[in-house]
């Protein structure tokens, strides 16, 4: 995900550092160069040669130090750095940033660079809210400084509130977003993804194994590719995405019903869902008790929700997918056309690491000019920008149109 990424970590003085070192880990598993800088008073809460172990890089903690300088001084660390993340970062560091004081490795260096800067402060609740912090955060933001919000809960300090270092996981997930390009802004894109569930009495129900994931993915991707993302998922295990609203629904009739109140502020529209053709006429209200050797469940079909979105569609794009088992392109073609589809996505869930539950899948992208594009297998979260790309091809094609 980060793969190659140079980043610059700043490291100032709480007790949230030994969060910054669970961060490290999670950039350099994604695939960073970490380059640490610690200010005098971090280096009283964690030692540099942790982070040092970590990152198989020198730790920076002296401006003045000669033989660091000779090796990789200040500017040269400011110049290759992709991007610059201060975390945890004191009301003081941040001070001195936005009054423009530059008397430290971490405020030289910062001063210094043209990458992008990521701040997740961690602080007091009442330096958090102090007027005066407040205002250099804002200067900062203006500046175009990138914040990620300290939390609630308690504090080291005894006092309860807003202050705690954001999790290590969501500094890492705003670290992606800034590095990604920024192609989807202005866009709102809606996403289905997971099973439904159609209950049969309080009981048993009829679903499928959809786990959610490439639909939580393509939700992931576009959020950090800049779009406001809405996603509307059936029951699965998947924690929320941060940054994403997420809409829970049960029911194919839920989920029409969450889809079609958000479809006309939706300018892109991907159903990943795997929604149940089927539900039973009716809901038993007790549990239906063993008898005969035999059962009939009445089903009756459920809305087709693609289908009805694509009715009322307009310019908006839309895309499908269609998991089959056997004629991939021929049944795929059909829900293309005869359901005013933008693009599908073709998965032939027959294939070992293609389809349901898995982190993995192999689809082939139909579009409307017939073209037919072979995505061999990859990572869900790979196919997840191909299709953004796509889907942000055909908005770009659009409005051409309309000019
Ligand atoms: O969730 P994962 O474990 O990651 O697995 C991913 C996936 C295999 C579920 C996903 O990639 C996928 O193929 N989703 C569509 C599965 C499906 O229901 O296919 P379908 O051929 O039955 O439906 C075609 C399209 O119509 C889909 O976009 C579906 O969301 C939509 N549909 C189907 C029925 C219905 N009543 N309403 C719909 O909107």
């Amino acid at each position: 995900m980060l793969n190659g990424k140079q980043i610059v970590l700043g490291v100032t003085g709480g007790i949230a550092v030994y969060k910054a070192v669970e961060l490290v880990r999670l950039l350099t598993k994604a695939g960073a160069d970490v380059h640490v800088i610690m200010t005098r008073s971090a280096t009283e809460f964690v030692g540099p040669l942790t982070f040092q172990t970590l990152t198989a890089n020198p730790v920076h903690t002296e401006i003045f130090n000669l033989i660091a300088e000779r090796e990789i001084g200040h500017i040269a660390l400011a110049d290759r750095a992709d991007l610059f993340i201060i975390a945890p970062a004191t009301a003081n560091v941040i001070g001195k940033i936005a009054g423009g004081i530059a008397d430290d490795m971490l405020t030289t260096t910062v001063m210094a660079t043209r990458a992008s800067v990521l701040i997740a402060p961690a602080m007091n609740v009442n330096m958090c809210t102090n007027p005066i912090y407040r205002e250099n955060e804002e200067k900062l933001r203006r500046h175009g400084y990138r914040f990620v919000a300290p939390v609630k809960g308690m504090l080291a300090c005894g006092w309860e509130g807003e202050g705690k270092l954001q999790d290590p996981a969501i500094i890492m997930e705003e670290a992606v977003c800034a590095l990604t390009r920024q192609d989807l802004v202005g866009e709102r894109v809606l996403v289905t993804a997971g099973p439904t569930l159609e209950e049969i009495d309080p009981v048993r129900f009829i679903s499928n194994h959809s786990s959610g994931k490439m639909g939580y993915s393509i939700a992931r991707a576009a959020r950090r590719r800049g779009a406001e993302v809405v996603l509307v998922a059936g029951p699965t295990c998947l924690d929320d995405p941060w940054g994403i609203e997420t809409v829970h629904v049960c029911s194919a009739a839920e989920m029409r019903d969450a889809v079609m109140e958000r479809v006309a502020a939706s300018t892109v529209i991907v159903k990943a869902a795997a929604v149940a053709d089927y539900c039973p006429k009716s809901r038993a209200a007790g549990k239906i008790k063993k008898s005969a050797d035999a059962m009939v469940l009445e089903l009756e079909k459920n809305p087709d929700i693609l289908a009805e979105v694509g009715r009322v569609k307009g310019d908006r794009v839309l895309v499908g997918f269609a998991a089959e088992t056997s004629d991939l392109v021929e049944n795929a073609r059909k829900k293309l056309t005869g359901k005013n589809l933008d693009l599908v996505v073709a998965n032939d869930i027959g294939q070992p690491g293609a389809g349901f539950n898995v982190d993995t899948n192999i689809a082939k992208l139909l579009h409307r000019d017939g073209r037919v594009e072979e995505l061999p297998l990859m990572g869900k979260d790979e196919m997840a920008t191909i299709i953004l790309d796509r889907a942000a091809g055909l908005r770009k094609q659009g409005m051409r149109g309309e000019e």
